[in-house]
């Protein structure tokens, strides 16, 4: 993929599916008794390993123009799989699944590529062990594979180090099959799509502060499901808007639950011109369409609670602050070193080589922006994220952008350049 710097960037998208979203609506469709209808799904290849996971378990998951339905096999009818369960590139996946699986009555072994097999997975392994579950890595070294065996479950109250969606999320289906309530507590709120959908579905889940707590075995009845589009791959085309010069991007149904607002409040105070329009809410979801304008942006320091409601979009926010004055400091995001790269080292060297002042530290970047950027080929380590933020740079960069492996963007957003490219006609 060969991309050149953009003069202007005008129209109107549509941005797919949300992919937590996604996961969720095959995961809680296959618990349910009774039809599931997903509309809006991200057919994207992390949440199609979900449904080959869930087909492999016997769901039946058939996908006819954009719309997917699952026929639901309630909570205890799900069937041992023949083969390891394979996720892919999904972290999201894995570890969720992972927590249905120790409530199940077969054995299963769950594993992915090899990014996820570098990925820290002692982080579930430890708490659904708490709960009596009987979860192991395989090769002992806290990553998958993992192999599940059947155990009974307990309810646990878990005060969790880090905040994370994915833990939340795996510790909440275990906690549908434990006896007596679970509850995890993070430092900060992360994304709560497991507790909305849950409850739509007829569970029980009660949030308070940070504290979640799931009240065991309720009746999941399968309803439609609609899938707003994914912030996180709108925040490419937000960011696009911002930077591009003579630009006025309007992005229609994006999902805009407070827990993923970061990227929106963060473009703010940075200066950005970004307008909601048309809010509505669909099952406790809210959406809108995004209107973004070129804009002067200059640096912040973002930190602290916001960081779990942008996690996903910090590398394209690096490139944002590239572009604007000042310097933009960004602190307590020590996850990033472990997504599907490590993104603190990727988007430092990539965002260097093409010209840009920009540091690492333990925890985050410090990035001074303003200089001018130059064409340069791209390592993104297979990173759909780093791919896409480096593609959205090159909008602004001198010269030529080579991103050798670009296909990595089918993990979340299969349609990416060619979006991009109808917004520079
Ligand atoms: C996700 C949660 C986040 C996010 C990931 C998707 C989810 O990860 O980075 O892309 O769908 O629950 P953590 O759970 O590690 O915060």
């Amino acid at each position: 993929m060969k991309l050149q710097k953009a003069s202007s960037l005008k129209g109107e998208i549509t941005i797919p599916g949300d992919k937590s979203i996604s996961h969720r609506a095959i995961m809680l469709g296959s618990l349910a008794k009774g039809t599931t209808k997903v509309t809006g799904f991200l057919m994207g290849e992390d949440c199609l390993s979900t449904i080959d996971c869930f087909r492999k378990m016997g769901v039946s998951v058939d996908i006819a123009e954009g719309i997917v339905t699952i026929e639901g096999l309630g909570l205890h009818g799900l069937k041992a799989p023949k083969d390891v369960l394979y996720t892919g590139n999904s972290g999201t996946t894995t570890r969720i699944l992972s927590g249905i699986l120790c409530g199940q009555r077969f054995t299963s072994q769950i594993n992915g590529d090899e990014s996820i097999q570098k990925r820290p997975m002692k982080r579930i392994i430890d708490p659904l062990s708490l709960m009596g579950a009987d979860i192991r890595s395989i090769n002992d070294n806290g990553c998958a594979p993992m192999e599940i065996r059947p155990a009974a479950l307990h309810g646990i109250n878990y005060d969790s180090k880090i905040a994370s969606a994915q833990l939340k999320s795996a510790l909440l289906f275990a906690g549908l099959y434990a006896e007596g309530n679970t509850s995890f507590t993070e430092p900060y709120l992360s994304r709560n799509h497991t507790e909305i959908m849950m409850n739509s579905f007829g569970g029980n889940v009660i949030a308070q502060g940070t504290t979640t707590t799931i009240t065991p075995e309720p009746a999941f009845t399968g309803r439609e499901v609609f899938v707003p589009g994914d912030i996180s791959s709108a925040a490419f085309f937000i960011v696009a808007g911002l930077i591009t010069p003579n630009s006025e991007i309007l992005i229609k149904n994006v999902g805009i639950n407070p827990t993923r607002m970061g990227i929106i409040s963060v473009c703010k105070e940075m200066g950005g011109n970004v307008e909601l329009q048309n809010e509505h809410t669909t099952d406790g979801e809210p959406y809108a369409d995004i209107l973004v304008r070129t804009s002067d942006l200059h640096g912040i320091t973002i930190e602290g609670n916001i960081i779990p409601t942008l996690i996903d979009e910090l590398p394209v926010i690096a490139v944002m602050a590239a572009c604007a004055k000042g310097t933009t400091t960004i602190k307590d995001a020590a996850e990033l070193k472990v997504k599907e790269s490590n993104r603190i080292d990727y988007m430092v060297s990539n965002l260097s080589a093409m010209g840009a002042d920009i540091v690492g530290t333990d925890d985050g970047m410090i990035i001074t922006g303003g200089k001018a950027l130059h064409g340069a080929t791209i390592d993104s380590a297979k990173d759909h994220r780093i791919a896409m933020s480096m593609a959205i740079a090159s909008l602004v960069a001198e010269g030529e952008t080579h991103i050798p492996d670009y296909e990595c963007v089918n993990i979340s957003y299969p349609d990416f350049f060619s979006t991009l490219e109808s917004l520079k006609l």
